[in-house]
């Protein structure tokens, strides 16, 4: 969908702010920034975390990984189309890392210097690489026309980081991506813990066009302690577990503290989500209605008539911070008829607008956020960089192990509250993972006050990330 073609048809948007945005994409942003008094101490909201006087005034580009020492562990995927058969027997014209989709999975344990080298042979449309739920250093985060230009075909890019987060990840390419992720170019991220680790299954379940859902799972399927389930779609999955009991482990790659026993609940995977259960015992995983693997048994299909798992309140309580907060900010989302050449249609908005204005905060704050949606649709909201802890649905406090998530489905007519620390400074997509949602524009950004970047939505590169 053309935005800025939507946005010159849709009075209510027309708020100075978002064509501006609109027109010249994240440089708008930073001369919004370069516009305020350089390195100015956020007073008002400095409170008492310190405002890094000394981080004021940094590009993008100075907020690397370590980009000295040998990497303890080195990948290249290269970026192609290929023919993939998937595991119904389909073949599908994808796009690929390495020939395959999902692409490769990559292993690697926390506290490795991770290099990881993409090139792009065919791609036109161009391509990045975006570590989905893993809070690396700005300039690794492969957003085309924040973090860096996306790679032509011919072109390369390198990553590295040092991955402290232990738990299941993904990536995807974050150019083009409402197009390019639903044809294959994601992959599956585990890091491990330091040293040990116990056996475990990743599913990644994907939707094909004019194939439906599959699930790409292990090749044994022996008894396993626990399954990595992961949601690489734009809309919610709904599995189930039938067999044993069962527990849920790790919720977007953060352990679950103290998990009790579960049977017949239906575990709810928004989009970009991932959930890690625990088997104890012959069982079978699926998705409601549709595939499922057997691990030590035949594959049942999946009942999917249980409740719907809820993360509010499971595991062993661990209050949530009750402030004070640095600095609130709101987030309303919102489902909106508009008419285009007398065609009506639906576009979803944030606190009104397509592209809304960023959000700025200060290194070292203590942020909360509520998010309302007021609309029709669900929104599985992701921030880049950073996890935010659940504090409240509904008013209703989050009473279990700390719900840490990155990919949060608001379901319509949902208030969530959450909050986290601002301490990973950069200029931080903030937005629905619907892909097609986010290519209409329900997109937004986390500026670090004084960071800004050389790169820009278009240009010769053609940035579009969304
Ligand atoms: Cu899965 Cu903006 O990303
Ligand atoms: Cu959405």
């Amino acid at each position: 969908m053309d935005t800025a073609r939507l946005l010159r048809t849709l009075p209510s948007l027309l708020a100075a702010g978002a064509i501006a945005l609109l027109g010249a994409g994240v440089v708008t942003v930073v001369a919004h920034a370069g516009a305020a008094p350089p390195a100015a101490p956020v007073g008002a909201h400095g409170g008492g975390h310190g405002t890094h006087a000394g981080h004021a005034g940094r590009s993008v580009t100075d907020l690397t990984g370590p980009r000295d020492g040998v990497p303890d562990v080195a990948f290249t995927l290269t970026a192609r189309h290929a023919a993939v058969t998937l595991p119904t027997g389909a073949t599908v014209d994808a796009l690929t890392f390495d020939g395959t989709a999902p692409g490769p999975e990559l292993r690697v344990r926390a506290g490795q210097l991770v290099e990881v080298t993409l090139r792009n042979l065919d791609v036109d449309e161009g391509v990045t690489l975006h570590w989905h739920g893993l809070d690396v250093p700005n300039a690794e985060d492969g957003v085309a026309g924040v973090t860096q230009d996306a790679v032509v075909p011919g072109g390369e890019h390198v990553y590295r980081f040092r991955p402290e987060q232990v738990g299941t990840f993904w990536y995807h390419s974050h150019q083009d991506s409402a197009r390019t992720v639903p044809r294959g170019l994601f992959g599956v991220l585990v890091v491990e813990p330091a040293a040990g680790s116990g056996p475990d299954a990743v599913l990644a379940a994907h939707t094909w066009d004019d194939v439906g859902t599959v699930v790409d799972g292990p090749a044994r399927r022996d008894t396993v302690g626990r399954v990595r389930l992961v949601n690489t779609d734009s809309v919610t999955q709904d599995w189930t577990v039938t067999g044993g009991p069962f527990t849920v482990l790790a919720i977007d790659g953060t352990d679950v503290d103290g998990p009790t026993p579960l049977r017949g609940t239906v575990l709810r995977v928004p989009a970009g989500g991932r959930l890690d259960v625990g088997l104890t015992g012959p069982a079978t995983v699926g998705i409601v209605d549709g595939p499922a693997v057997g691990f030590g048994t035949d594959p049942e299909p999946p009942a999917g008539d249980g409740p719907v798992f809820d993360p509010l309140h499971y595991g062993t309580p661990a209050p949530p911070e009750t402030g004070p907060f640095d600095r609130d900010l709101t987030q309303v989302l919102d489902t909106e008829r508009v008419t285009q050449r007398g065609v009506p249609s639906i576009v979803w908005t944030i606190n009104g607008s397509l592209h809304p204005e960023p959000a700025t905060v200060t290194d070292g704050e203590l942020v909360r956020v509520t998010i309302r949606n007021d609309g029709t649709d669900p929104h599985p909201m992701h921030l880049h960089g950073h996890h935010v802890r659940v504090l409240s649905r509904d008013g209703v406090p989050a009473t279990g192990s700390a719900w840490w998530t990155d990919s949060l489905g608001v379901e319509p007519g949902e208030t969530y509250e959450v909050a986290f620390r601002a301490a990973n400074p950069g200029i931080w997509m903030d937005h629905c993972h619907n892909l097609a949602h986010a290519s209409a524009g329900m997109v937004m950004h986390l500026l670090y006050e004084g960071v800004s970047t050389p790169f820009e939505h278009g240009g010769g590169a053609g940035n579009t990330p969304e």
